[in-house]
């Protein structure tokens, strides 16, 4: 069947959508390979994460099921929280086994685990139900990077990862903005391929 004119023009508009997307990927991938922890790790796999100017660098060990993560929020404000988190059994906020970082008043970051599981959550620390041998975090050149090793559960290496940023008050999270960059942090994150999707309405 021959292609009529007003298909070919759809086929070069996606032929354009899709270079346009490679080229804005590979200009924020830069951004991600490139970047020099303080501590000099190397990440096998950097992924740069669509929206709210998030990063998430990994090396996956199979041997004993663990991943060894970076999540960096760049531009990072000494008010802020960020927080990045795979959800087990579900997508989006509730269910979210959130790693936290919170700037305190003396400059320093704190970071935590914290369970989610409700949309009026204040983000208290509390266990995940996986194990986190290891969480740390740092702020360097206003990024704010966390730290942590998981024992991914069930041995699973793709699940759905949530990310998100908000305020602090009086050194504890605040409500985070209901914009859409903080309604499309959500997706899927495969450890092993390096894939990811993400944008999602949570
Ligand atoms: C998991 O295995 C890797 C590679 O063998 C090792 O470097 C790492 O320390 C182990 N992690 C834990 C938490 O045991
Ligand atoms: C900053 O405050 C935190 C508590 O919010 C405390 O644990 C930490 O030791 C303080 N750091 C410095 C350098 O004073």
């Amino acid at each position: 069947m021959p292609i009529k004119i007003s298909e070919m023009g759809k086929i070069f508009g996606v032929l354009f959508c899709i270079l346009i997307s490679n080229l804005a990927s590979s200009y924020a991938q830069q951004n991600c390979n490139n970047y020099a922890f303080s501590r000099n790790t190397i990440y096998a796999t950097c992924v740069s994460l669509p929206v709210l100017n998030s990063h998430l660098h990994w090396n996956y060990h199979s041997s004993n099921s663990t991943v060894d993560l970076a999540f960096r929020h760049t531009g990072s404000d000494t008010s802020q929280w960020v927080a990045w988190a795979l959800n087990i059994n579900g997508q989006g906020m509730v269910g979210a086994q959130a790693l936290v970082a919170v700037t305190g008043s003396n400059g320093s970051v704190q970071a935590y685990t914290s369970s989610v599981t409700s949309y009026s959550t204040g983000l208290q620390p509390s266990p995940l139900s996986f194990d986190v041998p290891s969480l740390t975090a740092e702020r360097v050149n206003g990024d704010v990077v966390i730290y942590a090793t998981l024992v991914l559960p069930r041995g699973g290496t793709r699940f759905n990862q949530v990310w998100q940023v908000g305020p602090v008050y009086n050194g504890a999270p605040g409500m985070h903005g209901l914009g859409a960059d903080n309604r499309m942090s959500i997706g899927s994150v495969d450890f092993v391929s390096g894939e990811t999707s993400a944008g999602g309405n949570a």
